[in-house]
Formats: structure tokens, sequence, C-alpha cells
């Protein structure tokens, strides 16, 4: 009660294109503290990337496009997706804490989007319980809770779109990369595995139970983008009705198998029982079911490097400075354009520093090396040091021993 009663100390800040108003603890301490609402400043990146990702999805043709932040906090993700996207027609706020919404409304006014505006001070499930007749469904929901989104699932799938998106944060990544793995079977039905790419997984168990969710509903789910970082993991997916695809879910989805002793995986289509390392002949350990397919949809990828390159010629032709490469996004998602995201394991160069018993070879140089003997290798943004290839183990080692 007397931290609710005491007074804080606000600030406004910029992000995007928008300015917040944000608690000012939030952008002073470490750790952004939930009261007297949440903001956290790190999550610029995501909503960046957010932002390129819904600009660049929306179908042009769709009329009274409609987007709803339902966990809203002070609103900095919907306010900048009205402010920035002018094709979306309508926002949505919603977040149980009266202060949030109240704060989200302001940052409406304070950014001119309040005319396009709606906000509810609800609990996420009744909230969307609401929507879910068809004139009521949104055309993108997002969904970034505290933790596990695990319990919302089913209400985000009920009340968006056909055709329509959903993005989702975790930010229980201890339990999707295998510290409890437990609590992942239960809430995500999945095994994890506690490996150096345990971040893929763990964004790939997330798209399973999601697809499996949907697939519940009669929906089916098509990925559109995906990525994570430490303490999160996000997804984007296409959400469309569909009987005929969802009862193909189970195509799209499969298992890992990972040897603990030498490092060796594979990717398993049925649950293997006993099976042992082709190579080291260890017993090995299995990941899953989890998302086996394609991550990304590479024409939104493509579209969104377009634009960054088109605003990049803009602003250096402007500035007169010469070439000036100011887009830091644009690194991110050329990466993210070159992945072989229908692979759902990387590999680390600095593992086969220590397995070769050599030092580290630079990451160029080793996709370089594995393309010229004839794989097909990328590198990943799930790791800065991270590739993928068609290559296993034993030919990865083979070609990686003359370099
Ligand atoms: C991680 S914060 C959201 C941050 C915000 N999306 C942003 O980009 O800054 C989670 C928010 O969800 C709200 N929340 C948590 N559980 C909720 C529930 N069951 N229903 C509605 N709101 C909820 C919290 O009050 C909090 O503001």
């Amino acid at each position: 009660m007397e931290r609710k009663n005491a007074a804080y100390e606000w600030s406004k800040i910029r992000e995007g294109e928008v300015t917040l108003l944000v608690p000012s603890q939030a952008i002073a301490q470490k750790e952004p503290p939930k009261f007297p609402a949440f903001f956290n400043p790190a999550a610029k990146f995501n909503r960046d990337i957010s932002i390129l990702i819904y600009r660049n999805y929306i179908d042009q043709s769709r009329k009274n496009i409609s987007f709803v932040d339902s966990m809203c906090g002070l609103g900095a993700r919907g306010v900048r997706v009205g402010k920035e996207i002018p094709q979306i027609q309508k926002v949505v706020f919603n977040d149980y804490d009266m202060i949030s919404a109240q704060t989200a409304k302001v940052n409406t006014i304070i950014n001119n989007v309040y005319h396009k505006s709606d906000f509810y001070t609800s609990e996420i499930c009744s909230f969307l319980s609401s929507r879910v007749n068809f004139d009521n469904r949104a055309t993108i929901i997002d969904l970034d809770p505290f933790g596990t989104p695990a319990p919302f699932l089913d209400c985000i799938l009920r009340a968006v779109e056909n055709d329509g998106m959903i993005s989702i944060t975790a930010t229980d990544t201890a339990v999707l990369q295998g510290v409890y793995p437990r609590v992942c079977y239960r809430k995500y039905y999945g095994i994890p595995l506690r490996t150096r790419y345990s971040l893929e997984i763990g964004t790939r168990l997330l798209l399973s139970c999601t697809s499996l969710v949907a697939s519940r509903l009669d929906l089916y789910i098509n990925p559109i983008f995906a990525h994570s970082y430490r303490n999160y993991i996000r997804i984007y997916c296409k959400v469309s009705k569909s009987n005929y695809l969802a009862n193909k879910i189970s195509d799209k989805l499969g298992y890992i198998l990972h040897c603990f002793e030498c490092g060796y995986r594979e990717l398993m289509k049925k649950s293997p029982s006993e099976i042992n390392c082709p190579l080291c002949q260890k017993k090995m350990r299995m990941g899953g079911p989890l998302w086996i397919s394609h991550i990304f949809e590479k024409n939104v990828i493509l579209k969104i490097l377009t634009g960054i390159l088109e605003s990049e010629t803009r602003m250096t032709q402007e500035s007169n400075l010469g070439k000036l490469d100011m887009n830091p996004n644009k690194r991110f998602f050329e990466i993210a354009s070159r992945e072989l995201d229908h692979i759902p394991y990387h590999y680390n160069s600095d593992e086969f520093g220590k397995l070769m018993k050599n030092s580290t070879h630079p990451l160029s140089k080793i996709i370089d090396k594995l393309i010229i003997d004839g794989y097909n290798a990328s590198p990943t943004i799930f790791s800065s040091t991270g590739f993928k290839t068609e290559a296993n183990l034993r030919e990865i080692k083979s070609s990686l021993s003359n370099l």
C-alpha cells in the first residue's frame, strides 16, 4: 500500500519516433521496477524489430487494420505502432494495472495517436474473450507478459483475425533453455536441452507449443520471424483457420538428438527410443517435440532490408557526408536473410576450436570453407559466433581440419 501511495518521479525519453513518459527509476536502475509502471529501456531493440516486422507484414489491401497491445505496460509498443505505422487504423491498449493503462493513455496524447486508441484495464483473458466474435477480432495481437506466455496462448489465438498475426514474448528463458526441464514439459509440452544452442531450441519449443494450441482450435500458424537474446524469446506468427493444415501439424514438429559427449546433433522426425551417438557411441539425449521447419518469412525480411537501404541512401544524400552506415538493425536482418532457418540447431565456432584442439577460426572463414567443400552454410541470428550447415559434425570436422 505504502508503495502504491509513494510519489514517483517521471521522465520523458525518446524511442523510435515517439516520446514516452516513463518512471525515472526505470531508466536509472539496472533492473526496471514494476512500480509505478513497468518499462524496460533495454527492450528498445525488440520493439524496433516489432515495428519493422508489423510494417512489412501488413497486407496494404486489408481494411480496418488493428493492433492490440494486450499487456501494454505504459504503452511503449502500441504507441510506437500507432505513430510509426500509419496504415494501422486502431490501437487497443490493455493492462490490468490502472497506473500502467493511464500512463499509456497519456503517452498516446503526447504522441498524437489518442484519436485512434482504445483503453481497457482488464485481466487479459477476460478482455480478449470479449473480442472473439468476428467483428471484434484484431489483425495483430501482441502478448508481452512477465515470464511465461503459456497460460495466455488460447486467449490470443481465439481473438485474432483469420490470416492475422500474433507476436509473443517469453522471458522464462531458464525454463525454455533447460534449467527446469519438468516445468518446460508441463508449460510447453516439450523437453529442452541445455546446450550451446539452447536459446534456439527454446524458441522452437515455444513455436511448437503455440502450433499445438492453435491446432486444437482448428488453426494453423506460420512463423514469420523469431529471435532471442539472453533473457527473452520473441516469435511472430501468421494465424490461419484451416482444419486441413492443422491436421498436418505433425509434419512441422520433431526432435533433436544431442550427444553430450562429443557434440554430435541430429534432427529426428519421430520420437526415438534408445539411440547411441553414431560418432562416439555414447547414449544421446532427446529434446522436443519442437518446431523443425522454417521460422522466417524471407520475403518480409527482404522488404525490411530494402526499406533500410532506401532510408540509408536518403539520409546519406541529405547529409552530404558521404556513405553513412546508420541503421543498427541492418546487420541483424542481413544475417537473418542468409540464415538456413529450416535447420533447427546451430554450431558455435569456438566449439570447434576446442574439439579440434586448435585456435578458434573466424566465423566467416568457417562458413566459406564449408561452402567451398560443397555444404550449405550460413550465420545465425541466435548467436554472434554461431553457424548453420547441412554438414554433420563428422563432415564439419573434416572440412575444417585443413582450414
Ligand atoms: C512485461 S510488461 C509489458 C511491457 C510492455 N509491453 C512494453 O513493451 O513496455 C507486462 C505487463 O502486463 C501486465 N499484466 C500482467 N499480467 C496481466 C494479466 N493477467 N492481464 C492484464 N495485464 C497483465 C502488467 O501489469 C505489466 O504492465
